[in-house]
């Protein structure tokens, strides 16, 4: 089997112009990882014979247990792993049900481990990683918390993994883009319209990311105004960025 891009996720708004960006690269197959297979099927149409189909539950341990299956079983030479699928929901954290608690921190969390698990003794010298965290990431965000939370933990784990895997030549990249337009923004909140300050196109950010991370950066931060945010959450104790935060909200909740 020859190279390989796998893209968890590819058939969001996000996921979709990885695919476009990748299939620019000296790759042989794209992996295109979802749930849907309407989805998948339409994005195999638009994309092309480069891009196979691979219906997963990333937050289903039987699923990932058949990935890793078929990871093991064909040996691909994975240069790129791109972690994208996630999920988040705005409100009060003790308003989640258990379901949503759970398979928000398998998704955003254990799986991005666990794929990484399965696909770097496949990797070799020059293959990369990119893990979508989020400027959320930055600091603590009320009302986002257990979203903000697991990206986080995605930025921490990433920028470690970097470094255990200096030795083999293989790049972590925790990509930290700022609000992006896609469907996964709910465009009204309690009946509001929402405002999201610095919204960017995710061609923007998928172009930004994969430019980062075949630069060999640790993190990749995309736009002027979310290097300022990140600039800021360095300078300010967390408890005024919150405090920022909430009068930015201040309209929503
Ligand atoms: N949009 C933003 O403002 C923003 C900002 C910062 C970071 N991000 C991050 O960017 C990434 C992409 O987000 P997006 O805006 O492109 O979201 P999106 O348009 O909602 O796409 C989500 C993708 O993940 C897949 N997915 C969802 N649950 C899954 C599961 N359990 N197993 C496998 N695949 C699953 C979806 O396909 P199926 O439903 O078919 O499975 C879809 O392809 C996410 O990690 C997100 O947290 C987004």
């Amino acid at each position: 089997m020859g190279s390989i891009a796998m893209i968890t996720g590819a058939t969001g708004g996000l996921g979709q112009e990885f695919v476009r960006e990748v299939l620019k690269e000296k790759i042989d197959e794209i992996w295109a990882v979802a749930r849907n297979e309407e989805k998948l099927g339409r994005l195999k149409e638009r994309f092309g014979d480069k891009l196979r189909p691979v219906r997963c539950d990333l937050s289903n341990a039987d699923d990932l247990s058949a990935l890793k299956a078929l990871i093991n079983a064909e040996k691909p030479d994975i240069r790129l792993l791109i972690n994208n699928a996630g999920m988040g929901d705005m409100g009060e954290s003790c308003g989640f049900s258990d379901d949503v608690v759970s398979k928000t921190a398998d998704l955003n969390c254990k799986a991005v481990c666990l794929l990484c698990n399965y696909a770097i003794p496949f990797m070799s010298k020059g293959a990369r990683i990119l893990n979508i965290s989020s400027a959320s990431s930055f600091q603590p965000v009320p009302y986002i918390n257990l979203y903000a939370a697991s990206k986080a933990f995605v930025r921490s784990y990433t920028r470690a993994l970097n470094v255990e895997l200096k030795s083999k030549g293989i790049i972590c990249t925790a990509v930290c883009p700022g609000w992006i337009d896609t469907d996964m923004l709910s465009k009204e909140y309690k009946g509001k319209p929402v405002k999201f300050p610095g919204l960017v196109s995710p061609n923007r950010v998928a172009v930004q990311a994969l430019r980062d991370s075949a630069k060999g950066k640790d993190m990749s931060v995309c736009t002027l105004f979310v290097k300022y945010e990140h600039f800021l959450s360095k300078l300010l104790p967390q408890k005024v960025l919150m405090k920022i935060w909430m009068y930015g909200i201040r309209d929503y909740v």
